[in-house]
């Protein structure tokens, strides 16, 4: 006799022979709810939005897709509620530049790189240190989720390469390399940009397709869920997506969220540049 828990309901299912807990288990990998999350950048205000609005979605888990660092004025914060809550998180381009080197950034941001490390050195509880640094350290430049290959920017370049939705239009060997190196499907963030990649090759914003993409007869397609800290299509709302691999589905959403309050931190801040809070105004 044993507890699996069963995600979907969160609920401990008591399992009392091992045939049971391996159908279970079946049926987690065949059918998940997932909600895709990236680019939080050290904005908690909309992260714990966005989280919020998750937490009333029955989703089987959440992923990250980097850059939880970066910008915003309270990385430490971000990085304890992505550690706590996602099954796994991506090391983006801001991660590696505030973890290692901060490497074709412009002033502010690398300003910002070295502020936010300067925040994880001067955690003065060991522990919570040790628990950060542990986290920080174990981020993957990419995984492999069922059919989904995931990184930050792009399969062939994992941290650093930008796919615009421009791309689809004016850049079709480029498109052509990225697709012939995704076995399946894939989905990454950095462009800060929400929506649906294909290999026609084509760019679906939300707003075009009612917020949802059916994936069931595309080969291959490439996911963007936006960024929860700092959006860049002009449109200052939160974003994130929805990833249901049985109705072969992707939701995404905006949201609202407290704008004001992450430009007077960011403010405070001297290490960080104004330019940064006035950005997320205008979502750009
Ligand atoms: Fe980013």
């Amino acid at each position: 006799m044993y507890t699996v828990m069963y995600s979907v309901h969160r609920i401990p299912v008591e399992c009392s022979w091992s045939k049971v807990s391996f159908a279970i288990q079946q049926e987690r990998e065949l059918h998940m709810r997932t909600a895709l999350i990236s680019d939080i950048h050290g904005n908690l205000e909309a992260l714990t939005t966005v989280l919020e609005d998750i937490g009333d979605r029955s989703v089987d888990k959440i992923v990250c897709l980097g850059d939880t660092l970066g910008y915003g004025p309270n990385p430490a914060e971000c990085v304890d509620k992505i550690a706590d809550i996602c099954d796994w998180c991506l090391l983006g381009n801001h991660d590696y530049g505030a973890l290692y080197e901060p490497t074709n950034f412009n002033a502010a941001a690398e300003q910002a790189a070295y502020w936010t490390r300067a925040q994880f050195d001067a955690e003065e509880d060991k522990e919570v240190a040790a628990r950060r640094w542990e986290f920080l350290g174990g981020l993957r430049v990419r995984t492999q989720m069922g059919d989904f290959l995931a990184v930050h920017g792009t399969p062939r370049r994992p941290i650093n390469e930008y796919l615009f939705p421009d791309d689809a239009i004016n850049s079709p060997v480029k498109m052509k390399q990225i697709f012939e190196r995704i076995p399946k499907h894939s989905m990454s963030g950095h462009t800060h940009v929400p929506g649906i990649f294909t290999d026609e090759p084509d760019f679906y914003p939300p707003e075009d397709i009612d917020g949802t993409f059916n994936f069931e007869n595309e080969k291959h397609i490439i996911i963007n869920p936006g960024s929860v800290g700092q959006p860049r299509d002009l449109d200052p709302r939160s974003s994130y997506a929805i990833l249901d691999d049985e109705a072969h589905t992707v939701d995404f959403f905006r949201l609202d969220y407290d704008i004001e309050t992450v430009r007077e931190k960011i403010c405070a801040i001297s290490d960080l540049s104004n330019w940064l809070g006035d950005r997320l105004r205008e979502g750009r």
